[in-house]
């Protein structure tokens, strides 16, 4: 069958007959919110969720608390992880472990996802280039999964089957252990076959590694992993988000004030689709593809990004107001990837 009818068909009739579900009834009114908008609901840090200005979207909140992990929390949640010192070097320690886990990814319908640490994405691991980056990473999922890192490292330390410790079988574990470099941002996933299913199920994370001088310091730094839901597995996405949860950004806008510096760390994990992109509405910001240069290749608002490709934005608006962000691909804004910064007077 043709993938984009599949896809269509889920969501026109497969997500009612199918599924029956709270999600699916809200996935019916797509479109209709301007008339009936989403019943006022008690939000994340005590927000008001917000209206959708008749824009797609879902009715209701997914359990946060449930899922174990909140879409803007993990904006700025950086993990620098467990610090020691030898040999004059900083070691930065983390326990990853696999977990295969229901997360509920449109208001009644819950997606069964692989994890790094029960949540997607997996910690966002930050440290400075020349850490030792040290990684205990336990399979407690069903399937066998590895940690496979971009950067520079050994081939022991590349987490692809059939080098070094190849797969990691349920119930055993193995450290990852290297020096971070190059500076910049970049991405890890699970390396298991077939390798389209273990990411598409959502076993991938950010990696930032800053340079030794750091970069010129933001108001906000925010983490944007882009991403893709494959609800029926047929090799479609359904939905589309950053940060696992579609609408998300929608419903509570990323506020911060006019004039404030923001640096987006932008990567694109998704699965299925051959691009996705990052649009910056009624503003325009510098583009540090991939962060391995401290000066900008661009001044735009618009990038394109392949799956794997990543790099770090940066802007500040100059007038207050509600704005969008979303891919110029524009039928995934319609099915998630889509959110909006609240930009506030300056404060004096
Ligand atoms: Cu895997
Ligand atoms: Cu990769």
């Amino acid at each position: 069958m043709n993938k984009d009818v599949s896809r269509r068909d889920f969501l026109r009739a497969g997500a009612l007959t199918v599924l029956g579900t709270a999600g699916a009834v809200a996935l019916a009114q797509r479109g209709k919110q301007a008339e009936a908008a989403p019943p006022a609901q008690e939000g994340h840090h005590g927000e008001e969720p917000y209206a959708s200005h008749g824009m797609p979207d879902t009715v209701g909140e997914v359990d946060h608390e449930r899922n174990g992990f909140h879409p803007t929390d993990i904006l700025a949640d950086f993990d620098y992880g467990k610090v020691s010192e030898e040999n004059g070097q900083t070691v930065r320690a983390y326990d990853f472990v696999a977990v295969d886990k229901m997360i509920e990814v449109v208001p009644g319908i819950e997606f069964p996802a692989w994890t790094y640490n029960g949540r997607i994405p997996g910690p966002t691991i930050r440290c400075t280039e020349g850490d030792r980056i040290r990684i205990n990473f336990t399979n407690g999922s069903t399937h066998p999964h590895t940690i496979h890192f971009h950067g520079i490292h050994t081939a022991q330390m590349d987490g692809v089957p059939g080098t070094g410790p190849g797969l990691i079988q349920p119930g055993q574990s193995f450290i990852y252990e290297f020096d971070a470099e190059p500076f910049g941002l970049h991405l890890y996933h699970c390396h298991a076959f077939p390798l389209a299913r273990h990411i598409a199920k959502g076993l991938y994370g950010a990696f930032i590694i800053d340079p030794k001088e750091g970069r010129p310091p933001v108001d906000h730094e925010y983490v944007m992993v882009m991403n893709g839901i494959d609800i029926d597995f047929d090799d479609a996405n359904d939905f589309y988000a950053v940060n696992a949860i579609p609408f998300h950004f929608q419903k509570h806008p990323i506020r911060f004030n006019a004039g404030e510096k923001v640096r987006i760390y932008l990567v694109n994990i998704l699965e299925f689709d051959l691009i996705n992109s990052f649009h910056l509405h009624a503003n325009f910001f510098h583009y540090y593809p991939t962060g391995t240069s401290l000066t900008p290749s661009e001044y735009t608002d618009t990038i394109i990004q392949g799956q794997a490709q990543r790099g770090i934005l940066e802007f500040s608006y100059k007038f207050p107001g509600l704005y969008m962000f979303h891919p110029h691909v524009t039928e995934f804004t319609e099915l998630g990837w889509s959110g909006h910064f609240e930009v506030t007077e300056r404060e004096v």
